[in-house]
């Protein structure tokens, strides 16, 4: 196929195959294109490296604040969470990496689209789908449509003398603004422990020896401040990714569900998800009535789902969102967390628009509530289960 094809890069092991293929093996000329969304590349290093291999053209889109504000908030707000323990970093990256690919794509006149994930992973869904959502443009995955194993990709490297650093030989790493998935390696072994090398973001060993605190302010469930400081959401996940993972705070391992079937073994670095989605759920519970508590929980559950599992443009999402967006009303206040030896603990909430009510809760002197009140609420409360528990008792049972 002649004519051009855009090729989302990072400049990795895949995706740096992926441009000797269609070079080679499609006779096409590649645009790369890079978006940052916060993985910290060093943007030169990659530029180079897309012209040695062999493209005509690369761009870079600095999708940062847009990360943080149309994916990650909304995140935050569904306290998302899959399967209990994955924050979906990479999950929520690659539909915006799509939108880029696709404006880019018009502007190039492009005749194809390409990525370089493997056809055993969730992200060719996540492209895949949200490239087919909005273009008819065929899609080639070179490392998918190949077959390649990784060792068969460092042959197909080193054929065609295209560089490989040495950390992805180790560990296939993918990180953003909101986290680092660590795979491969050892630790596709599920019982073997991850070595200390595999972490960047969080501190394994020499903890401080005394707990820090942050607080978090939030406004209509969003992050606004960190420690009194109000600042923009890209900073404050920064800082509470270093704060937290100074603290040893941030690491998952999991064994994880993909959305195409295959169970993985999965290790994240994710000091600011952890923080900030336990935060947000705590003072959600402060200023939501308990029918919204329960009823936000299964909304919650079936968003991380859906952004899990590359739905990002279906319209579920803007049904479930509706909801979440009326519950963030009341979500304004600030959470208070102990940081320590890796574990973080809300310690205090507080919030203007909280349910809470100390004169009623209080067990000492002083309380407004009438205890009397409750005996003919606590009878019909649990008069169906007297009842069911009468039938229960053979002597007793109605003829
Ligand atoms: N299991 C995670 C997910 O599906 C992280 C995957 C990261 N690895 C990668 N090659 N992109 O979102």
């Amino acid at each position: 196929m002649a004519g051009k094809a855009v090729l989302a890069f990072s400049g990795g092991l895949d995706t740096s195959v992926a441009v000797g293929y269609l070079r080679e093996d499609h006779g096409m000329e590649v645009v790369t294109v890079t978006v940052d969304v916060g993985q910290g590349d060093d943007r030169r290093r990659i530029a180079a490296k897309s012209k040695k291999l062999g493209a005509s053209k690369h761009v870079h889109v600095d999708a940062r604040r847009e990360f943080a504000r149309e994916y990650v908030v909304p995140a935050i707000m569904a306290n998302a969470l899959y399967q209990e323990k994955y924050c979906l970093a990479t999950a929520l990256a690659r539909p915006l990496i799509a939108k880029k690919m696709l404006e880019v794509a018009a502007a190039e006149g492009a005749v194809a689209l390409a990525h370089g994930c493997s056809g055993k992973g969730n992200d060719q869904v996540r492209f895949d789908v949200a490239l087919q959502a909005g273009s008819p443009l065929p899609i080639i995955a070179p490392v998918r449509d190949m077959n390649l194993d990784r060792p068969a990709e460092l042959r197909f490297a080193a054929e065609r003398g295209i560089h490989v650093d040495d950390v992805s030989k180790k560990y296939s790493i993918d990180q953003n603004l909101w986290g680092r998935a660590i795979e491969g390696g050892d630790l596709e072994d599920p019982y073997s422990e991850p070595r200390e090398d595999a972490f960047e973001w969080v501190r394994t060993s020499g903890l401080p020896d005394r707990p820090t605190y942050a607080v978090v302010g939030f406004e209509a469930g969003a992050p606004v401040s960190l420690d009194g400081r109000a600042m923009d959401t890209v900073r404050l996940i920064q800082l509470m990714n270093l704060k937290a993972g100074a603290a040893g705070v941030g690491i998952v391992d999991h064994v994880e569900d993909r959305a195409v079937g295959i169970k993985s073994r999965e290790v994240y670095e994710t000091p600011a998800a952890i923080c900030l989605v336990e935060a947000h759920k705590d003072l959600e519970k402060m200023v939501h009535t308990k029918h919204q508590t329960r009823v936000k929980a299964a909304v919650d559950r079936e968003w991380a789902e859906l952004a899990y599992a590359g739905l990002w443009d279906d319209p579920l999402r803007d049904d479930l969102e509706g909801f979440i967006r009326s519950a963030q009303r009341a979500v304004t206040g600030r959470v208070r967390l102990r940081l320590f030896q890796g574990g973080v603990r809300v310690v205090g909430r507080s919030s203007p628009c909280s349910l809470y009510d100390a004169r009623a809760a209080t067990y000492g002197e002083g309380s407004e509530f009438d205890q009397r009140d409750a005996r003919g609420f606590v009878r019909l409360w649990g008069m169906q289960t007297a009842e069911a528990n009468k039938l229960k008792a053979p002597a007793r049972r109605k003829a």
